[in-house]
């Protein structure tokens, strides 16, 4: 092949950069068929230099400063691999893209967070941001988004976006247990963070829902109006009550296009059991799109891993050495719309309700009161068995109702004498 190789430098050696090197090597021939020319590492940072990583680096130039690969005059591309939406990681992007130099990164903070910024310096110099890698890991969703439904009004996107969560709740499900210790299990099996936070509160979902609303309904990423709400408060309880009324209870970040504006929402779900997004069990992530014309789309794969997230970082490193230049968010910066998002109260849906009350005549009589005085409608009741002590789980789903006017009925419900904790509410959704 005699095309000039295409020099990149990788910031950050862990789980993501290791892989990238590994592919990079392993496949180099299929990919410099590929790409057109061979694409080669040539530079590389993280911080500590001589820790084992599995991969030989010595014979690539080594930057203790991360940030200096943006100005390194012998690389073509670019590679951020750190991670956080601030510090080294968004230093060295901004850098690199204000000296034209393309970026390929797989950090969902720093995009979800500074993607307008970055997106308005890469339209300046003409320079490629690519972020396959940023949203569900190995699934090609940002292509398919962005180039594959190019033509298509979207009208809704979202899907299973964060393998723990999704980890977590099958494996409630599958062994009956609660929460917490199935959470110690995953983070014992390398599945969970040992500070799970950013992904068991919902936080790494809304990164990658405010990515893929940005790119369906074309206006620029917007974080801070992502509703989040994580799984910490669903109880092995709720899992069995949910199936019993012919449900699982997944994580699903949603974003939809209506008549008022963009909601868009992170928080556990009903779903269906029957529903193809609740087969999508375990680590593995999904992805749906549903437009006018195209209908819906889904597709599902491992959203994290070495192996799959590399596949996508890889795979916008080929766009990069075929020249391939596409706007960051679709379309150029003066043409995203501007359209308003939705506050959450003003939605509308159906909800699970969990309420632990005293066992005693006319506690039913009293809640449902409440409800018909806040303008809830119910749909179905189930109640277990006599407790032997006091407390006894009634579970509620309701008619299609305003989340604003459900709140009210919780607040005060919550406020009886008869009801003993502040009650349980899942959202219902078709899937
Ligand atoms: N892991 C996944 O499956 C996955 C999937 C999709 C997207 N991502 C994203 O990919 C990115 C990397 O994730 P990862 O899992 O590979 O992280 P990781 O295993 O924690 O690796 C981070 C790397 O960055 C280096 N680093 C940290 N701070 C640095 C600094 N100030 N300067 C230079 N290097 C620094 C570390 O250096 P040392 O090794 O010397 O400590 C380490 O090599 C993140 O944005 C993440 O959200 C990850």
């Amino acid at each position: 092949m005699s095309a000039s190789p295409l020099r990149i430098g990788i910031a950050g050696l862990g789980t993501v950069g290791v892989g990238v090197v590994r592919l990079l090597r392993a496949n180099a021939d299929l990919i410099a068929a590929r790409a057109g020319r061979p694409i080669g590492v040539v530079a590389v940072a993280a911080r500590a230099r001589h820790r084992e990583r599995g991969i030989d680096v010595s014979d690539l130039r080594w930057h203790d400063d991360a940030t200096e690969l943006a100005r390194d005059p012998d690389l073509d591309v670019v590679v951020e691999l750190i991670g956080g939406q601030e510090g080294a990681a968004r230093a060295l992007v901004t850098g690199a893209l204000a000296a034209g130099r393309p970026v390929v990164t797989a950090n969902k903070a720093l995009i979800a967070v500074h993607g307008a910024e970055l997106a308005a310096l890469a339209e300046r110099g003409r320079t490629p941001l690519a972020f396959e890698a940023a949203v569900a890991g190995g699934i090609p969703v940002i292509k398919a988004l962005r180039e594959g439904l190019a033509a298509d009004r979207l009208t809704r996107v979202g899907g299973i976006l964060n393998g723990t969560c999704n980890y977590i709740l099958t494996t409630m499900r599958e062994s009956g247990r609660d929460f917490g210790p199935i959470l110690a299990e995953a983070q014992a099996l390398g599945y969970a963070e040992a500070d799970p936070s950013t992904d068991i509160d919902g936080i790494d979902t809304a990164h990658k829902l405010a990515i893929l609303a940005a790119l369906a309904f074309g206006r620029p990423v917007d974080f801070a109006s992502v509703h989040v709400e994580g799984i910490r408060g669903i109880a092995a309880l709720d899992i069995a009550f949910a199936a019993e009324l012919g449900y699982r209870i997944k994580l699903l970040g949603i974003a939809r296009l209506t008549e008022a504006g963009v909601e868009a929402r992170v928080h556990p779900c009903l779903v269906p059991r029957t529903a193809p997004i609740s087969q999508v069990e375990g680590v593995f992530n999904a992805v749906f799109a549903e437009g006018d014309f195209v209908g819906r789309v889904m597709l599902e794969g491992r959203g994290a891993g070495a192996g799959p997230t590399a596949c996508a970082v890889v795979a916008d490193l080929i766009d990069i050495a075929r020249g391939t230049l596409v706007p960051v968010w679709g379309a150029n910066a003066d043409s995203l719309s501007r359209v308003v998002s939705v506050p959450m109260a003003q939605l509308s849906g159906d909800y699970y309700l969990r309420l632990h009350v005293r066992d005693r005549p006319g506690v039913i009589a009293e809640i449902a009161a409440v409800l018909r005085d806040c303008g809830v409608s119910l749909k179905s009741m189930l109640q277990h068995g006599e407790a032997a002590g006091e407390a006894v789980p009634i579970v509620l789903v309701t008619h299609t109702t305003r989340e604003s006017a459900l709140r009210a009925a919780i607040s005060s419900i919550a406020a009886l004498d008869v009801v003993l904790r502040v009650p349980t509410m899942i959202r219902i959704e078709a899937g």
